[in-house]
This record gives structure tokens, C-alpha cells and sequence, in this order.
């Protein structure tokens, strides 16, 4: 009976230490994990990145920055309302706001386009700008070919990535400085926060261990840095050989229907931001049906992997999807959801 209480006693004690530790150690991780991960990897002895907003400008804040980047204008800093950056676009037409990756570490567009739909955003062309601040390069891989030289200003340079945006993608007019500091500003307020990412807890302790000043600094900023890309890689890819037959894989109606619906229609429907219109008539799944097969600036084979021509200032464009935006399957998908539609009565 004896050694019974005192096992119980024992059993409670250890239960109680236990508790006692698991909330001083979720405390501190909930510390670290509310931290951004710019200002933890300042902290462990990076360099702040170049792309600090200059507040020493009249009139820049997050706020306006954020009208800018929905709304394409913000009340301006010498009265009135600003001039429109684009007559055809604002940023948030390719571009989500929200993180849109469920793991920040890698691309896989069948994931992102799982993940849009959970969250209720669109499927676009641009990656997310929520974390923006947070890369160091920009434009990659195969976004050269695109725009040659002027890729190699914005590579490396944020400012230079969002001036090349607003004129090229957007087809709109620079910003003046005060816009330009002030979308920094707002990105600033969207940058990945260490909750973000998919750090184990082994690691984390290491990291809060090192902000502490007692463990390895560069090691522990190198730990948070693999846990994201600090550019998104771009491949461009070319429609099937043949665009009768397409690619081998047997689409996905359900998702070809996702991708139908949080991304062309993001755009198409009611000619939001394009001449072209599409919805969910029969029209028009009949017309994409018929273009599907075609050499012509109808078929989605095209349009997805090489976009719509843009002429500089006059006219919007699409934009097309690169490999890790749209991949060779998720194509077959939309096909077959077209096709099903398109048969429909
Ligand atoms: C018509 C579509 C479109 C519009 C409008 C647009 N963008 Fe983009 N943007 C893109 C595409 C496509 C890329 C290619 C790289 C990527 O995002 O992965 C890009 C890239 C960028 C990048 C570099 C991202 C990276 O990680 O490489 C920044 C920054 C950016 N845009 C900012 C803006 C801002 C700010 C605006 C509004 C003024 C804007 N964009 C409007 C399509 C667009
Ligand atoms: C970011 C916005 C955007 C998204 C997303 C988008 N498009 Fe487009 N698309 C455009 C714009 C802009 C044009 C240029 C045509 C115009 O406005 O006159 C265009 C052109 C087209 C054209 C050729 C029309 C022509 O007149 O040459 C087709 C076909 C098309 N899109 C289909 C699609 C399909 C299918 C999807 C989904 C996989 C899609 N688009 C996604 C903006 C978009």
C-alpha cells in the first residue's frame, strides 16, 4: 500500500514538472514564433536588407502603400487622389497579398492551388507579396528571356523588381518616390512572421538559444533561412508537341474546375481585367473547347505557357504561367473540365 502512494506521489510530481516545463517552453517558442523572421535573422547578425522603406519622405506610410497595391491609387500626400499606377491592372490582379504556400520552402502548384481554395484567394500568375520583403532575388530563372536586360537591375533590388512590375506586368507609369517607399512600407507589414514557417521544435530552441546569446548565431540564421526560399524559381515551358493529343495525363475535372474557377475567371469573368470575356456558360467552355487543339491565339495551350503579347503602355496582357505556377498536369485538368463542360446539355 505504502510504495503504491509513494509511486503515486512520485507519478503526480513528475506529471507536475512536466506541465510546469511544457509551458515555459511553449512560452518561449510562442515569442520566438511571433517574431518576423527579418527582424530574428537582423538579430542573429544578418544584414538588414536593402529594401528598408524611407520614412525620411513626405507622405509615405504602410497605408497608402496598401491603396496602391489593391487599389492602384491612395490619397496623395499634396491633395486629391494620386494618378492611377495602371489603366488596366492594380497589383493584387497577379498577385495575392495573402500568403499563398503552404511551405515556404518549395513550390509545388498543386499544393498552392489546394491551398487558395481552403483559404478562399485566387490562383495567380505572380507569386504571393506576402513575404516579398523577405527575398533577396527576384525575377529568376527563366524571367530573362522575358525581359533581358532590365531583369538584371531588378535581380537583386526590390525597388527596381516593383518598377519593372508597375511598367512592364501592370503596364502602368513609375512610381514617384513617395509611392514607391510607401508599398515597401506596406510590404514591410506583410513579411513572413516565424510562425510561418515550418521550423521543428528542436530547431526553434536552438534559434531562441542563439537570439538569447548563448548558442551559434550564423548556424541558427542559416536553420531559418533554409526554411525558405529567398527567390521563387521561374521555369518557363513550351504548350505539347502536339496540342490535339496534349500531354499523356488523364485531367482532373474537380481540379481543372479549381483552376478554372480561382484563376481565369479571377480575371475573365465579366471582363474584370481583360477584354475577354469568360464565365460559366456554355459559350464559352464551347469556345475554349474549339481552341483547345488550335495554333491560335485561343488556345489555352498557348495563352497559359506564353501569356498574351504586351505592348508597352498601350494594352493589358496576360501574363503566362510558368512550371512551378501551372504544371503540365493541372493543364490536362482545365482541359478536361472544358471538355465536360463543354459536352454538357
Ligand atoms: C499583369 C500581372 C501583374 C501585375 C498587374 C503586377 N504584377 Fe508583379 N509580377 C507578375 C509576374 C508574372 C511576376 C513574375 C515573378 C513572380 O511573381 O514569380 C511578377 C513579379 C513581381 C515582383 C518580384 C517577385 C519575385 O519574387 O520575383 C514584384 C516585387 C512585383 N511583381 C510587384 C508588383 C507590384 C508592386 C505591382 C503593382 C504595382 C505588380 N507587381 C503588378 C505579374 C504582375
Ligand atoms: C491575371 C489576369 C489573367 C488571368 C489569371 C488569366 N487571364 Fe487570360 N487574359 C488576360 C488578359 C489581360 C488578356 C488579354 C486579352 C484582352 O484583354 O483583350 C487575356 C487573354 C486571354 C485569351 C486570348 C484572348 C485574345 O483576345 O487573344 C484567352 C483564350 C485567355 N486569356 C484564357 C485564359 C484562361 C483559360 C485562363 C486560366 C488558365 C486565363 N486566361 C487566366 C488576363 C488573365
Amino acid at each position: 500500500m505504502c510504495v503504491m502512494k509513494k509511486l503515486k506521489f512520485a507519478a503526480l510530481a513528475l506529471l507536475v514538472v512536466f506541465l510546469f516545463l511544457n509551458l515555459t517552453w511553449k512560452k518561449t517558442f510562442l515569442a520566438v514564433e511571433e517574431m518576423n523572421v527579418a527582424d530574428v535573422l537582423v538579430q542573429l547578425g544578418e544584414a538588414p536588407a536593402p529594401h528598408q522603406p524611407d520614412f525620411g519622405i513626405e507622405g509615405v506610410s504602410a497605408e497608402r502603400g496598401r491603396d496602391i497595391v489593391t487599389k492602384g491609387r491612395t490619397s496623395s500626400p499634396f491633395g486629391g487622389e494620386s494618378k492611377r499606377v495602371s489603366k488596366h491592372f492594380v497589383c493584387t490582379s497577379c498577385h495575392n497579398i495573402e500568403r499563398d504556400e503552404p511551405d515556404l520552402s518549395k513550390t509545388d502548384p498543386e499544393a498552392r492551388l489546394a491551398y487558395v481554395r481552403e483559404k478562399g484567394l485566387p490562383y495567380l500568375q505572380g507569386s504571393a507579396l506576402y513575404g516579398v520583403f523577405d527575398r533577396s532575388s527576384f525575377y529568376n530563372g527563366d524571367y530573362e528571356k522575358k525581359y533581358g536586360d532590365l531583369v538584371n537591375a531588378a535581380r537583386h533590388d526590390l525597388r527596381q523588381a516593383i518598377h519593372l512590375c508597375a511598367t512592364q506586368c501592370a503596364q502602368g507609369r513609375p512610381l514617384e518616390d513617395w509611392e514607391m517607399e510607401s508599398v515597401l512600407a506596406y510590404f514591410q507589414t506583410i513579411s513572413l512572421k516565424m510562425s510561418d514557417l515550418r521550423i521543428p521544435d528542436t530547431e526553434l530552441q536552438k534559434i531562441d538559444k542563439a537570439l538569447k546569446g548563448n548558442g551559434d548565431k550564423s548556424a541558427s540564421a542559416k536553420m531559418v533561412k533554409s526554411h525558405f526560399m529567398d527567390g521563387f524559381p521561374a521555369t518557363f515551358l513550351d504548350p505539347p508537341q502536339d496540342r490535339r493529343t496534349g500531354f499523356s495525363n488523364t485531367g482532373d475535372v474537380e481540379k481543372g474546375k479549381e483552376i478554372y474557377e480561382l484563376s481565369c475567371l479571377h480575371c475573365h469573368d465579366d471582363k474584370r481585367y481583360s477584354f475577354f470575356n469568360l464565365d460559366n456558360s456554355r459559350l464559352s467552355f464551347e469556345f475554349l473547347n474549339q481552341h483547345f487543339p488550335r495554333y491560335d491565339r485561343y488556345s489555352v495551350y498557348q495563352v497559359a505557357r506564353y501569356g498574351t503579347p504586351p505592348v508597352p503602355w498601350k494594352r493589358a496582357y496576360m501574363p503566362h504561367y510558368t512550371k512551378e505556377k501551372l504544371s503540365e498536369q493541372m493543364l490536362e485538368d482545365l482541359r478536361a473540365y472544358v471538355e465536360q463542360q463543354a459536352g454538357q446539355e
